[in-house]
């Protein structure tokens, strides 16, 4: 894996790959015969990011809090609602779809369900093919080779060519996705939820998969996921994702060692510990009720209903996403009282009272088993 930029430094302009400044994306909603707009969807409410060239960003964080969505804003499927975008050097935020065409061989994405996005009448040749076509590159025999040499590289057999989707298996088929995201050599790929529909004994192999391509290709990486257990084996900085903001980056190690955010805390504890001793003496987080609705955030910290150290400032004030006491630079995170290290979360007592209020912190000491087993980096 490629390194660009040492962990605590902060990166240079030329190390950055892709540089997302205060991006939103509200969908609106509307109703009746004149379909007039009544609330809008706040699904990305001001996520500002870079990511370094070569290297592996995880977004983490509960479904519906704007993953997919940023990742389209990312890769400009999207039209955003503000913010701007920088893609090699270039703002691609305002580019018409015809602009954005030469363009869009850069920045590829793979999707979670690769059953769903495959026509099941289209033989595989043909479907991995398929950006060679629409970019008008190379035909008949020499597109074949093409298509043949990329089934290799993501280790399916060249031979079954003309087979159909159906005849491959889950992991088969997510290769073939992971095949034609490569295929116009890209130097970003966004990998939205790659192996969350797959066995756990498949996971691993496409996770490998890509490490290795990686390395092959110089990709740079957005990798997201709703828990933590499988970005942490493939990232080198993790962004925690809560009801459209950002609430915590940091590189893998710093989160893992000094989560600041409590609810990066929350999620770290549900992720499986191999070592059934660790795990016995980790307090586990359950966070109660659903994230709250995008529509209607709640004021101030948007986490402030389910978060245990929640107090009166914290529905108030918004707070920023910036460095804290005796962190590395690169580590941020947006909270008003950061967890400290060694604290017990199952001992905080949030100081306001609200009726609807929901948090609740369960402690268990329950062993939890290996979701995947840990493949470290090399
Ligand atoms: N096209 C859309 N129109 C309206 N709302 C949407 C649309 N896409 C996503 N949303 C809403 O935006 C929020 C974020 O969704 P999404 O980005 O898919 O989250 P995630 O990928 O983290 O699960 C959700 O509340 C979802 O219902
Ligand atoms: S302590 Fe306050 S600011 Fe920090 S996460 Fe909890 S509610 Fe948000
Ligand atoms: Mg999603």
């Amino acid at each position: 894996m490629i390194h660009a930029v040492a962990p605590g430094s902060a990166p240079q302009d030329s190390d950055v790959l892709v540089r997302v400044d205060d991006v939103r994306k509200y969908f609106p909603i509307r109703t009746g015969l004149l379909r007039r707009e009544v609330g809008r969807v706040h699904a990305v409410d001001g996520v500002s990011l870079e990511i370094r060239k070569g290297e592996t960003l995880g977004i983490v964080g509960e479904t519906g809090c704007g993953k997919s969505t940023l990742a389209r804003c990312i890769a400009r499927l999207y039209d955003l609602t503000a913010g701007t975008v920088v893609f090699d050097g270039r703002d691609i935020s305002r580019l018409s779809r015809r602009r954005m065409r030469p363009l869009r061989k850069g920045i590829q994405m793979i999707f979670q369900d690769p059953i769903g996005s495959l026509n099941p009448r289209r033989r595989v040749g043909s479907i991995i093919g398929d950006p060679f076509a629409i970019h008008g590159i190379s035909r008949g025999e020499d597109r074949k080779h093409q298509v043949q040499e990329l089934m290799r590289v993501v280790g399916l057999n060249p031979e079954h060519y003309n087979r159909f989707p159906a005849e491959f298996s889950g992991g088969q088929r997510q290769r073939i996705g992971v095949a034609r995201a490569l295929a116009l050599r890209p130097k970003l790929i966004i990998a939205d939820e790659p192996v969350s529909a797959l066995d756990v004994s498949i996971q691993a192999q496409i996770l490998n998969l890509l490490t290795d391509l990686q390395d092959e290709f110089g990709l740079t990486y957005i990798f997201i996921a709703h828990d933590l257990s499988v970005v942490r084996h493939v990232s080198d900085r993790i962004a925690v994702m809560y009801l459209g903001k950002i609430v915590e980056v940091a590189s893998v190690s710093e989160l893992y060692a000094r989560p600041r955010h409590p609810y990066t805390n929350a999620l770290l504890s549900a992720v499986p510990v191999p070592d059934p001793d660790q795990a016995d003496q980790r307090e586990r987080i359950i966070l109660v009720g659903d994230v709250p609705s995008p529509i209607n955030p709640p004021s101030g910290c948007r986490f402030h209903p389910r978060c245990p150290k929640a107090q009166n400032l914290c529905t108030e004030v918004d707070p920023p996403l910036e460095v804290k006491k005796d962190d590395r630079a690169e580590h941020v995170a947006a909270c008003h009282f950061p967890v400290e290290v060694g604290e017990k979360l199952s001992r905080a007592r949030a100081g306001i009272a609200q009726p609807e209020r929901q948090a609740a912190v369960e402690v268990s000491h329950e062993a939890v088993e290996g979701a995947i087993g840990p493949k470290e980096k090399t």
